[in-house]
């Protein structure tokens, strides 16, 4: 991406980012190394990599729950110093608090905010209703199925309107049909926030809607979500190519150039997950 004009900041800039765990132990490790990364008002970026490759460390410092070694990460222009509302975090399991039914869940981050009571729950239930839980209302997340769950999780998470969401491998325990529902649901969740993809004629809608970084393990959902995907290495975690995704949605795992791009990608990580396997062998010896 090249400044235009008057182009609003990044969504997310990463410049030179490295963490290292442990840095003052006698272990010290080097999770990520020299990040660059921009990521634009809106944009749908996926991150892909072998196992222990630092990406849910890199979502970490994005949302502000730890600090980089080195470099500096930026959101909307502004460095990162902490959490905010601004940067939503979706995790594997949905972390929803057991004792609040899923309006409660829902409108929780408004009602710390200190939005009324009214405003808040009616804001919760049309998000509910519009990852199809209308009816689910005053049940307890534990009432619910894991896909369920994820949902309310998204409608949580989009009840403060982020800039950003972050999404760590949220689908990965579900079974592929549920999976699958649930891409779609996130795709027009993203919509929804006003967010217009990339690609037609490169520009950035005025508003810009959710930027959305999404890792997973499953080089189709990275395809069938991402405008761009960035291809992790094996540790430290750098980011070895970013592949844009210029097909249409909904995009079809059966058309050619979803294969094509599906075959490339297989072929850019298998280096890389051998590369982390002998690592972990090594390790345990
Ligand atoms: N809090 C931590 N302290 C020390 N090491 C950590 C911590 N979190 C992660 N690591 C290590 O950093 C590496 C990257 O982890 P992680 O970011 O979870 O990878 P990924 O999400 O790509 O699987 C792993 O080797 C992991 O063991
Ligand atoms: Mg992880």
């Amino acid at each position: 991406m090249t400044g235009s004009t008057q182009a609003a900041p990044a969504a997310i800039s990463c410049r030179g980012v490295s963490k290292v765990w442990n840095a003052d132990g006698d272990k010290p490790f080097v999770a990520l190394k020299d990040i660059d990364l921009e990521v634009r008002p809106g944009e749908f970026v996926v991150l892909l990599g072998p196992s222990g490759c630092g990406k849910s460390t890199l979502l970490y410092l994005l949302a502000g729950l730890e600090q980089a070694t080195r470099g500096q990460l930026l959101s909307a222009g502004r460095p990162i110093t902490g959490t905010s509302p601004e940067r939503g975090m979706i995790f594997q399991d949905a972390a929803l608090f057991p004792w609040l039914d899923i309006l409660g869940n829902v409108a929780y981050g408004l009602a710390l905010q200190g939005v009324a009571r009214a405003e808040r729950e009616a804001t919760a239930r049309a998000l509910i209703a519009r990852v199809g839980l209308a009816g689910f209302e005053h049940k307890r997340p534990s009432e619910l199925s894991g896909g369920m769950r994820q949902r309310a999780a998204m409608a949580r998470a989009l009840a403060l309107s982020p800039k950003v969401l972050m999404l760590d491998e949220p689908f990965a325990a579900l079974d592929i049909q549920t999976r699958a529902k649930m891409q779609n649901y996130l795709l027009d969740l993203w919509r929804q926030s006003g967010a217009r993809p990339a690609g037609a004629d490169g520009a950035e809608s005025a508003e810009g809607g959710t930027s959305m970084l999404l890792v997973t393990h499953s080089i189709e959902e990275a395809i069938g979500l991402a405008d761009r995907i960035l291809v992790f290495t094996a540790r430290p975690g750098r980011v070895k190519e970013i592949v844009p995704v210029d097909l249409p949605r909904p995009r079809n795992p059966r058309d050619a150039a979803f294969h094509a791009l599906h075959d490339r990608l297989a072929e850019l990580l298998a280096d890389e997950v051998d590369r982390a396997f002998a690592e972990q062998e090594a390790a345990v010896r």
